[in-house]
């Protein structure tokens, strides 16, 4: 579906509820699922990828039931069974990465497979670990799709060159049904949620500083309320700081430390953003925003706040182009490793919007303030935050904007532009 984005003319004004979070949402089916008896999740991503984790459970023999519009019911043996055909991840990196960690140790073997996008990513920062561990995995050269044999694992400590929440959940998963201890080490500390929700639902885990263990558990039923998905409200939050006159309030959106890092770089680049209200829920912060069009300045983005924004880095680019001064980026280099080579495609598009950003292997360098000038057709390469980065974009730019494929929105956001245009009104 081609989407065609104007310049908008009065801002952006109002309120949202910012909708699920989609790595919380993975985890909650994953792990109620492995947990024997009933549990409830409320606010369920419905985000294809959230659903492909979802079929992928129903496929393993878990009863897991809508009981209201984004409730599930999950009543689980706690056992998985042989699923009858293979696994089919769509485009979900955490889907694939995750359960290869959860399904090494089962004893039936399976097959996980994924869409063009996903068929391209690196595997073998999973593959590694886990056969380290003592499973056996065949790929087609450490891509997708992946044959899993299952195998009694072994406790490892292992210390991971990269920073990535998927890698270490997959171990910590790995590691909660292995033989002994299991640790893993990341260089920065990547999003929490493994961790908080395994602790929340019993695991024997335990996390000192940049490091993570865990021991074989049993994990218990619980009652799971999602937070709103900081990673979707970033499209808001570039949205009311770059288009003039615009002010909006975004409501329950997860404020995990791990996650949070948009919050202050844009503080750093003297944004206009305030946190309303916090509050836990189910182990995560959560509270609400409200932010307004504002005077940036360029900053550094650099190492330790990478992980903790490296899903917002192409609508943070785009804000860098708004924002006076030479705004440097770095560090970033698995940004060429997401749904699509995120610094090339992101570089290619905001240049062809007449931003001045220069290319680095591992980042951005952006000069800014340039305006938009727009007017070029732009292509989504199967991935949903390029498409909602070229939307915020087409608001600003002086010539309409066509979007490409703008369907991959649906990815993480199906609401995203009933929400934009809710702020029109
Ligand atoms: C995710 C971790 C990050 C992030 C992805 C979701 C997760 O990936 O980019 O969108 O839910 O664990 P990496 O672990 O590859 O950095």
């Amino acid at each position: 579906m081609e989407k065609r984005v104007s310049k908008s003319k009065h801002g952006l004004r109002g309120c949202v509820v910012i909708p699920s979070d989609k790595s919380i949402s993975h985890r909650s089916v994953m792990f109620t699922s492995l947990a024997k008896g009933k549990s409830i999740i409320n606010n369920f991503s419905d985000g294809a990828d959230c659903i492909s984790t979802l079929n992928l459970f129903r496929q393993l023999g878990i009863n897991i039931e809508y009981t209201g519009e984004k409730t599930l019911t999950v009543n689980s043996s706690g056992i998985l069974k042989y699923p009858e055909q293979d696994l089919n991840c769509g485009n979900s990196g955490t889907t694939m990465r995750l359960c290869s960690g959860i399904l090494a140790s089962r004893d039936f073997d399976t097959v996980l497979y994924g869409d063009e996008s996903l068929s391209k990513r690196p595997m073998k920062r999973v593959i590694d670990p886990l056969m380290a561990m003592g499973a056996d995995i065949q790929s087609n050269d450490y891509k997708a799709p992946l044959r899993i044999k299952g195998k009694n694992l072994t406790g490892i400590v292992y210390n991971s060159p990269l920073a990535s929440a998927q890698v270490k959940s997959c171990i910590l998963l790995a590691g909660l049904n292995a033989d002994g201890k299991t640790t893993v080490t990341e260089p920065y500390l990547s999003r929490n949620h493994t961790e908080l929700m395994l602790k929340y639902m019993g695991a024997d885990i335990a996390v000192n500083g940049n490091s993570v263990s865990i021991s074989r558990s049993k994990l218990e039923p619980a009652v799971i309320d999602i937070a709103g998905d900081i990673s979707s409200a970033a499209f808001f939050i570039a949205a009311g700081l770059i288009v003039p006159n615009s002010e909006i309030i975004l409501k329950n959106v997860g404020l995990n430390p791990t996650r949070n890092g948009i919050i202050n770089v844009v503080k750093r680049m003297g944004g206009n953003i305030e946190i309303l209200s916090e509050n836990t829920t189910s182990g995560e912060i959560v509270g609400d925003i409200k932010v307004h069009y504002s005077e940036l300045n360029s900053c550094e983005i650099s190492g330790a706040d990478i992980p903790g924004l490296i899903d917002e880095l192409p609508v943070i680019a785009l804000i860098s182009t708004q924002a006076r001064g030479r705004t440097v980026i770095k560090d970033a280099q698995d940004l060429r490793k997401k749904e699509s080579d995120r610094i090339s495609t992101v570089a290619t598009a905001l240049k062809s919007l007449g931003a001045n950003v220069e290319e680095q292997s591992d980042g951005f360098i952006i000069n800014g303030k340039t305006n938009l000038t727009g007017g070029v057709e732009l292509e989504t390469f199967h991935d949903h935050r390029l498409a909602m980065t070229y939307y915020i974009a087409g608001l600003i730019s002086k010539s309409e904007i066509l979007i490409k494929d703008f369907e991959w929105v649906n990815t993480s956001f199906p609401e995203f532009e009933t929400l934009i245009n809710k702020l029109y009104s």
